[in-house]
């Protein structure tokens, strides 16, 4: 259990099962969607912030690194192998392993000998990624589970499912790794049936909870227990003020409040990846503030700019012209190599946390100064907390 919370704390909620959703959409509603993405997309704000700001964001972590190649400074951390206790096998979970970063991370994590828990919401999609990783490699251990990080149900249904498979091996089985990975960067506004924002409710407020209720059943020897969340260099560009539990929900962190005709999809993405990094950090206190004797281990990954399908409900010709300027500015990279942070992060030694690994060879970097802001998480903490709490009243009515 998170230490300083209560265990009906960690009985936290977001939204109805009811509001389940998809990204396969009929026709009308997937052209509206378009259109509504593209109307937004092409906001002077959104344009800017996200081909502006994105990419100057992006540029200073790799001036980091070369400012720590220059002077051999910043901390290198070598992956080390997880050696299961007493024969079990260690299972680790993977959101959103259907596409992208997680389906890579989650092969490679099962290619170092873990069971591994894909997750995502259509379980056809996730069965496909387990027979192509079976087909290439022999002896790995996989399993497709559905989870809807919109749905409150879908999330305790899944928690349940977990805990009746560790429960069922009688210890031939330990969790022993999260990865916080799935994401969505949606082209318009959609709301859950409590009224959050579907992108800070994928994207943050899905994981706070998912992560809340999987801690109990953590195994708790070693190797330590790790959690790593999947956030972004797009975390940079926020400015965060005073924020309200209405706020929050809406995707927004006060200062520039966000407009009421048009979707600000880009400052809610920013800030949905700033809410899971101070997430991270504030777990990581929490974990090591010398009470509790069950540490936990709680990284950061930003996997840098990647091609995948994470610009789905954007407009493809942008999309296509966003990659092709970014393959010339040499700064986009493939799955599996926008994975190397991710698992930088899950395989590092297992006493480093609260560390926020970019660029791959186990390399990390100082996040943004506002991230490391204890007030603020805590803030941040106890708001999600309470949207989660009233969420979970509406789910149980
Ligand atoms: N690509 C980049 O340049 C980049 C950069 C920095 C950070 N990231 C982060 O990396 C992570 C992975 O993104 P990606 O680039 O690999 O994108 P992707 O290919 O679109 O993968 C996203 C995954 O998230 C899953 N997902 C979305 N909404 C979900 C929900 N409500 N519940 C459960 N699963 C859900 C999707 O699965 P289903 O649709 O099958 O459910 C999919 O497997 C995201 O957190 C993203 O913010 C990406």
């Amino acid at each position: 259990m998170c230490p300083g919370s209560s265990s009906s704390s960690l009985c936290l909620c977001l939204c109805s099962s009811r509001t389940q959703e998809n990204f396969t959409v009929p026709g009308a509603a997937a052209g509206e969607m378009a259109g509504e993405a593209f109307g937004a997309v092409m906001r002077l704000e959104n344009l800017l912030r996200m081909g502006m700001f994105w990419t100057l964001a992006v540029i200073y972590s790799y001036a980091q690194l070369l400012h720590q190649k220059l002077f051999r400074s910043g901390i290198i951390f070598s992956r080390s192998p997880r050696i299961a206790p007493d024969g079990a096998r260690l299972v680790c979970i993977v959101t959103g392993a259907s596409s992208g970063i997680g389906r890579a991370t989650a092969e490679a994590l099962a290619v170092h000998g873990y069971h591994v828990i894909l997750a995502g919401r259509a379980r056809t999609r996730l069965l496909e990624v387990v027979w192509a990783i079976r087909r290439k490699h022999d002896n790995v251990s996989l399993e497709a589970l559905e989870l809807d990080l919109c749905s409150v149900g879908s999330i305790l249904s899944f928690v349940d499912q977990v805990k009746s498979m560790l429960q069922a091996s009688q210890g031939s089985k330990a969790l022993q790794l999260l990865v916080n990975n799935a994401g969505i960067l949606a082209g318009s506004s959609r709301c859950t049936e409590t009224g959050s924002d579907s992108m800070i409710t994928s994207n943050y407020l899905g994981p706070y909870l998912l992560t809340q209720h999987l801690l109990p059943h953590f195994h708790q020897g070693h190797p330590r227990a790790r959690i790593v969340n999947v956030t972004s260099f797009t975390h940079r560009c926020v400015r965060a003020g005073i924020v309200d539990e209405k706020q929050l929900a809406r995707g927004s962190l006060a200062n520039f409040p966000l407009h009421k005709s048009w979707y600000s999809l880009a400052q809610v993405y920013e800030n949905s990846k700033f809410c899971l990094l101070l997430f991270t950090y504030e777990l990581h206190r929490r974990f090591h503030d010398g009470t509790d004797s069950f540490k936990l281990s709680v990284m950061a990954a930003d996997p840098g700019i990647v091609r995948t399908n994470i610009m789905r409900e954007l407009p493809s010709s942008l999309v296509s012209f966003t990659y092709f300027v970014l393959s010339i500015l040499r700064l986009l990279q493939d799955p599996s190599d926008g994975s190397k942070a991710v698992l930088d992060a899950a395989l590092a030694p297992e006493d480093v946390s609260g560390e926020y690994f970019f660029g791959g060879n186990g390399r990390t970097v100082r996040s943004s100064a506002l991230s490391y802001d204890k007030v603020l998480a805590k803030q941040i903490w106890r708001l999600s907390n309470s949207i989660c709490q009233r969420a979970m009243e509406n789910e149980e009515q």
